[in-house]
């Protein structure tokens, strides 16, 4: 599972069936410690992330039965700490704490782990529970946090926009005494998942997706069952599949409303595409794409994301694009890899300047994080020649099946 080779020079062409989307499942795992009732929860994508998130709920006491849908049973969850092998493996095992504090009024836990794209602060989670009434402490990686009685709801103006800590704040606060205000929320479609969830056993949550979250403290929750919404990172990185193989795919069981500002720019770069309730079709057989002008913003901005997938686009395109990234401080890490591939790039502070050449030669290359390693293995089916990819691990975090999808498209790629 840690190393592919990879025969170049492909399109890629046909139907893929899209996963359900990791950013909201690993959240909304986590959220099913705030109830004692079963949860049923479907469309949840087969990543080792997902893997850890399970082990830890198991470790914490929940009963966990995977058939094709997972069953929770939250009821039997009685500790409140969990071990640094498994905490430090994902970045979403920060989004226990609140829930924990929520229910044993302590926590102990440690810093959390997730991709090398930056230095991955948790301050505005932390400064968020502690609004709410929690006392925290944190000595090198470890953090102990504790809280008299319930979290009490408050007005929370976020100085920074963040997924991860919006999830946290809304985590403490659905349980909390009183109302909650989450201004300048993120407002990602996960975010709007995981209210949809919370909502559906019991919660009070309202404007998920917008500016500002209202959520209004209730006493419990209840049972219930909910379909994780379409992955539209994987969704994102397949369009690019078939824009830069010159090919045509159709992406099946996603949501083309997720992916307006992707879309965007993807027409503007010449691929002609068609949506429908749950599908979206790229065209780009005969064409080389145009270079673009990418800057990554938070939703319904250009995916940080997907800027690894951007970058590669321009890497092959007619003209010169600049790419900006302006969510974390180190996400080019791929781009050596690139220029080892023959790629023309210049990096300059959080920018990239990328002189589009016709072809990629294969090389043998290195990934060093989850959506750089995603770009890396398409760079590999369309490079001349045969490139041997390493550390795919980072690959089976985040993308459910991506060898076997792409071979199904036309690549040939074959796990060693
Ligand atoms: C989530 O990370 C996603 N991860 C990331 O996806 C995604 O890139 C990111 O949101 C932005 O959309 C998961 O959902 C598991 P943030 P998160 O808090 O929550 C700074 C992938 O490839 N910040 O929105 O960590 C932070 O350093 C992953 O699937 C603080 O300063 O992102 C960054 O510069 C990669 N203090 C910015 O805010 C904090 O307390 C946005 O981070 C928290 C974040």
């Amino acid at each position: 599972m840690n190393k592919l080779c990879i025969k170049g020079n492909k399109n890629l062409n046909g139907n893929v069936i899209i996963s359900g989307s990791k950013n909201a499942a690993l959240p909304i795992l986590f959220m099913t410690i705030l109830t004692k009732e079963k949860i049923q929860i479907s469309n949840v994508p087969n990543l080792t992330d997902i893997q850890i998130a399970l082990k830890l709920l198991i470790h914490l006491g929940a009963k966990i039965k995977k058939r094709n849908n997972i069953h929770i049973d939250a009821s039997s969850i009685n500790i409140f700490y969990a071990p640094y092998y498994l905490i430090n493996k994902i970045r979403a095992s920060i989004w226990i704490l609140g829930p924990l504090l929520s229910r044993f009024g302590r926590a102990k836990i440690y810093l959390p782990g997730g991709c090398k794209i930056g230095n991955r602060p948790i301050d505005l989670h932390l400064s968020g529970l502690t609004q709410l009434g929690a006392i925290i402490n944190v000595k090198g990686d470890y953090i102990s946090a504790y809280i008299k009685g319930r979290f009490q709801g408050k007005y929370i103006f976020m100085e920074k926009i963040s997924v991860g800590a919006t999830i946290t704040i809304m985590s403490a606060a659905t349980l909390a005494q009183g109302l909650t205000i989450i201004d300048n929320a993120a407002r990602e479609p996960e975010i709007i998942d995981i209210a949809k969830f919370l909502n559906s056993i019991g919660a009070n949550i309202v404007g998920a997706g917008k500016k500002t979250i209202y959520i209004k403290g209730v006493s419990k929750l209840t049972g219930g069952k909910h379909k994780i919404i379409p992955d539209r990172i994987e969704t994102g990185t397949f369009l690019i599949a078939a824009t830069i193989s010159q090919g045509c795919i159709i992406c099946q069981k996603t949501e083309p409303k997720h992916l307006k500002t992707v879309l965007m720019n993807l027409s503007k770069s010449g691929a002609i595409i068609t949506t429908g309730k749950d599908w979206i079709e790229l065209d780009m057989r005969g064409k080389r794409p145009k270079s673009l002008n990418i800057n990554t913003a938070p939703y319904p901005g250009l995916p940080t994301d997907m800027q690894s997938q951007f970058a590669l686009l321009n890497t092959i395109s007619q003209g010169v694009g600049v790419i900006t990234e302006n969510i974390f401080e180190n996400r080019f890490i791929y781009a050596s890899q690139l220029i080892k591939m023959g790629a023309k790039l210049k990096i300059k502070n959080n920018t990239m300047t990328c002189y589009g050449i016709p072809k990629l030669i294969a090389s043998n290359i290195l990934c060093s994080d989850l959506r750089g390693s995603a770009t890396l293995i398409l760079a590999s089916c369309i490079a001349i020649g045969v490139t041997i990819v390493n550390h795919t691990y980072h690959l089976f975090r985040g993308y459910d099946s991506f060898p076997d999808k792409l071979n199904k498209l036309g690549a040939d790629i074959k796990i060693i």
